[in-house]
């Protein structure tokens, strides 16, 4: 390591939490850094997986933007006064984002009742910020529109949907969602769905409901295949894990997870699990979240550093990314207050010895690898005449609490009759 990577190391390591160099030595090796950085983020667009700006177009607004300015959102309210306001157009071009997934997220208190609903408004909402301000954001739906758009200086715009429950487990739905611009979907949020496991379910003293994905979640990841939708195992129980990663025949993400050795939080990603990633392909992408950073109530931009660097350790460095959450946590790390920071998460890692190629697969190359890696199994499965799949969850897979709140399948052949009926 250079000397002065080692001095930058000291100065940084030795302070409480993490602030700008003070001396003008330490100021000019930080600059270098910054410098390098950035120009990293010039030549390869950062790819985040996951930001919930959208949730708070709704917390805020109630998803009416029509009027809403989104470059300086740090001096109106309420969005100056919240902890987890993190975003804006200019704190976008500051922080060098160059593709943002970003989130269509519904409670899991909508389970069975309006999630569809609600999520569509959350897709709606995501075109709706896209339109508006079409100097900066594009919509896109393929790795070869984020490089487009990149190239074109705009921040490529694609919607990750967060939450299994969010398709009323109908694999119809799926395909609709998808054809509303989903490239990737969560397969769950904080709550079981019908057909998969949460993270929550291996936390101690909680037992597992399916015990991974049923039958049915297993046909879900198969027909995300066939649509070259990404398989999102953020949020999802390591037994689901390993099942989707057993089922997937694409590399598949982790929109926005840490590394569960550096932090025991089981939203974060075990070492078993990402060996698992690495022969699959796909890629974990690191949550800044200072809860899963360092399991305590702060955190520092060197301790997202170590989570990028213990996942690039156990699962290689082609096999992590950056995934933010930001908008949707309130407590984010010194040095990674909101999105206009990255580039110290990235001069931090120049400063630790890493190789300018490592920094671009991190900022955006795995994840575009993966997102083509998907593509082409879509392509295959097309090829090779592949049909959607049609099964219906079975009904003895639903719970109680669903059923008020449905029709069942036969809902067309009785509404029909009692329409016959009651006319004429
Ligand atoms: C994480 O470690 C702490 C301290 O050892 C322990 O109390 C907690 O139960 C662990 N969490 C999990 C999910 O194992
Ligand atoms: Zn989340």
């Amino acid at each position: 390591m250079k000397l002065c990577a080692i001095v930058l190391c000291l100065v940084l390591s030795t302070e409480k939490s993490w602030s700008y160099p003070s001396s003008r030595f330490e100021e000019a090796a930080f600059e270098k850094y910054l410098e390098k950085a950035r120009a990293v983020l010039d030549r390869v667009p950062l790819i985040d997986g996951h930001n919930d700006f959208p949730y708070s177009l709704r917390r805020y607004k109630d998803n009416q933007v029509g009027n809403l300015d989104i470059n300086d959102l740090t001096t109106s309210q309420p969005w100056a006064s919240s902890s987890s306001s993190h975003t804006d157009i200019n704190r976008l071009r500051q922080g060098k984002v160059g593709a943002q997934f970003w989130s269509a997220w519904v409670s899991c208190t909508t389970q069975y009742k309006d999630a569809i609903l609600k999520t569509w408004e959350q897709i709606d909402v995501i075109h709706r910020m896209v339109d508006a301000n079409p100097d900066t954001f594009e919509f896109v739906t393929s790795a070869q529109g984020i490089e487009d758009a990149f190239s074109q200086g705009k921040i490529g715009s694609l919607v990750g949907v967060e939450g299994g429950h969010s398709i009323g487990s109908s694999l119809a739905v799926l395909r609709m969602m998808y054809d509303m611009g989903a490239r990737y979907m969560t397969m769950t949020h904080s709550c079981a769905t019908p057909w998969g496991d949460n993270s929550q379910l291996d936390d101690p003293g909680n037992v597992p409901i399916h015990d991974g994905l049923t039958p049915f979640g297993k046909t879900v990841v198969a027909e995300m295949n066939r649509l070259g939708m990404l398989i999102d195992l953020s949020h999802v129980s390591r037994k689901t894990m390993r099942d989707a990663l057993e089922t997937s025949t694409a590399p598949v993400i982790f929109s926005h997870s840490s590394a569960y050795a550096l932090c025991n939080d089981t939203r974060n990603v075990p070492d078993d699990i990402l060996q698992l990633v690495a022969q699959n392909g796909g890629v974990v992408m690191v949550n800044f979240f200072v809860s899963y950073i360092s399991c305590g109530l702060t955190a520092t931009v060197q301790q997202v550093a170590d989570h990028i660097e213990h996942i690039s350790n156990v699962a290689g460095v082609d096999h992590v990314g950056i995934g933010s959450d930001f908008n949707g946590v309130a407590r984010t790390p010194e040095g990674l207050k909101d999105v206009s920071e990255y580039p110290n998460l990235f001069a931090e890692l120049l400063a630790r010895g890493w190789a300018e190629i490592d920094l671009e697969k991190v900022a955006g190359l795995n994840l575009l690898r993966v997102f083509r890696g998907a593509e082409a199994v879509r392509d295959q499965m097309v090829a090779d005449g592949v049909k959607p799949f049609d099964e219906w969850i079975p009904q003895t897979d639903l719970p109680a609490e669903s059923l008020p709140c449905s029709t069942g399948q036969s809902m067309l052949h009785t509404y029909f009759l009692e329409t016959l009926m009651s006319t004429d």
